[in-house]
Order: structure tokens, then C-alpha cells, then sequence
């Protein structure tokens, strides 16, 4: 179902070739989430998500692509909903499901490519994207783009917390929303619905970073 195969003999990226962010950084996702929490690692879940989450936006089976250590996925997963949390970063994902213990709340956390989502073998009502189409540069967009598409329902909703490049302030991957609009639009697997201005917290913004909330329904 999932990748989780441990690291491919001292392969860092277990096997997948690395993302653009790996390839400027010069590291695996995975090493953010060692040594105390990444800049993102807020510890509690994006009040933006909160917000969708309380207006009753996830509904069915829910997929968190790029989890991380997976407060989100969590909150979502608390309110009942069955969720499954994927990411490249073991790390993180041991940190998530120790959470998850901890809290008592049932969830799925596994290894997973999101440029490869099919090989999950299943397909979700609401996938969540808190962050990380903002780290794929615009190569990688229309990979990412079907990949998710290739594990929504048809009518099924998708929605994308990403740095937007409005305002001061802006977080390390702005992105502008025609670039966002039409990385989706592009493919005619999706259908961008909206495009809200949003704040994604992050540890080094007092009041968060300046963000766009997408909603983007499955054609
Ligand atoms: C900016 S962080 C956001 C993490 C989390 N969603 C949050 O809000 O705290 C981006 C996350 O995407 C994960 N990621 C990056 N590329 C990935 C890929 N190709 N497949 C799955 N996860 C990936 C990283 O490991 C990291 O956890």
C-alpha cells in the first residue's frame, strides 16, 4: 500500500529521485525534522484548516498530503473523519504517530511519494495540501497535479494551503494565484472553485505568513 520500505541501502531518498527543494537544499526532507522542529513545525494545527474543519469542509475518507508531523491530519482525524497522512520524511512521520498515541486519536501515517500517490491503491473524498505544492517548482506542478488527481474521487475536493507573494513578509516559496490557478486549471482534471487570501503560521511569523487558501474540486 504504502512505500514504507526503510531507506534503499544509504539512499537518503529511499529509492525516489529527489525533489527540487532536496536538490537546492542539497538534503532529504527527512533532516528538517531532525534536531528540533522545521520553521513550518508549529505544533498545533493551521487555524486555517481549523477553520475549514469547523464549517464542515473534510468530509468521507481524508488524505494529508505532506503531512509532516501531522497536526493537521490530526485535528482532522479527532473530529471523526478517517484520515491518512502521507510523506517522504520518516522522521516526521514517527513524530506523528507518537502523537497520535499519545492523544489516543485514530489515524494512518505512511511513507508515500506524493509525485506517485497511486500506488497507494486507494482514493479519498478530501485531500488536504498544507505547504507543499508551494516546495515543487513549475516542472514538477503538473506531475504533482495528476498524481493527486489520480487518488480524489470525481467531485471530490482538494484543498491547497500555500505562501502566497502578495504583502510583505512573505514566506520562502511564494506563489503568485494565477500560477496557482492555473497549475490546476491546466490539466482538466480540476476545476479551481476559489481562491481565498489566508495566513499560514509558521515559527518565525508573528502573525503568520501571507497565504492562499485554494478549493479545488475533482472534474
Ligand atoms: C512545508 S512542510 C509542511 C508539513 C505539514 N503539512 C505542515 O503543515 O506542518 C512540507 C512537507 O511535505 C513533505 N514532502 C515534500 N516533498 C514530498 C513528496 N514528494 N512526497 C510526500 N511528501 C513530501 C516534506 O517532507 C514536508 O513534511
Amino acid at each position: 500500500m504504502s512505500e514504507r520500505s526503510g531507506a534503499v541501502g544509504n539512499d537518503p531518498f529511499n529509492g525516489r529521485p529527489p525533489t527540487s527543494h532536496e536538490r537546492l537544499t542539497g538534503l532529504p526532507w527527512d533532516a528538517s525534522y531532525r534536531g528540533g522542529p522545521a520553521p513550518w513545525d508549529v505544533g498545533r494545527p493551521q487555524p486555517a484548516i481549523v477553520r475549514l474543519a469547523s464549517k464542515g469542509g473534510f468530509a468521507g475518507a481524508v488524505l494529508d498530503a505532506g503531512c509532516g508531523t501531522g497536526e493537521n491530519a490530526l485535528h482532522v482525524a479527532s473530529l471523526g473523519l478517517s484520515v491518512l497522512g502521507v510523506d517522504v520524511a520518516e522522521t516526521a512521520l514517527a513524530i506523528a504517530r507518537q502523537k497520535a498515541a499519545d492523544r489516543g486519536i485514530e489515524i494512518e501515517f505512511a511513507a508515500a511519494d506524493a509525485f506517485q500517490l497511486q500506488r497507494l491503491g486507494r482514493t479519498f473524498t478530501t485531500v488536504l495540501d498544507c505547504g507543499l505544492f508551494h516546495t515543487f517548482d513549475r516542472d514538477e506542478r503538473p506531475r504533482y497535479v495528476e498524481s493527486v488527481a489520480s487518488v480524489t474521487e470525481h467531485h471530490g475536493t482538494l484543498y491547497v494551503l500555500c505562501f502566497s507573494d502578495e504583502g510583505p513578509d512573505t514566506g520562502p516559496h511564494p506563489v503568485s494565484e494565477a500560477e496557482l490557478r492555473a497549475a490546476f486549471n491546466a490539466s482538466k482534471l480540476w476545476n479551481v472553485l476559489d481562491i481565498e487570501r489566508d495566513r499560514v503560521q509558521t515559527r518565525f511569523h508573528d502573525d503568520g505568513a501571507p497565504a492562499w487558501l485554494a478549493t479545488i474540486k475533482r472534474i
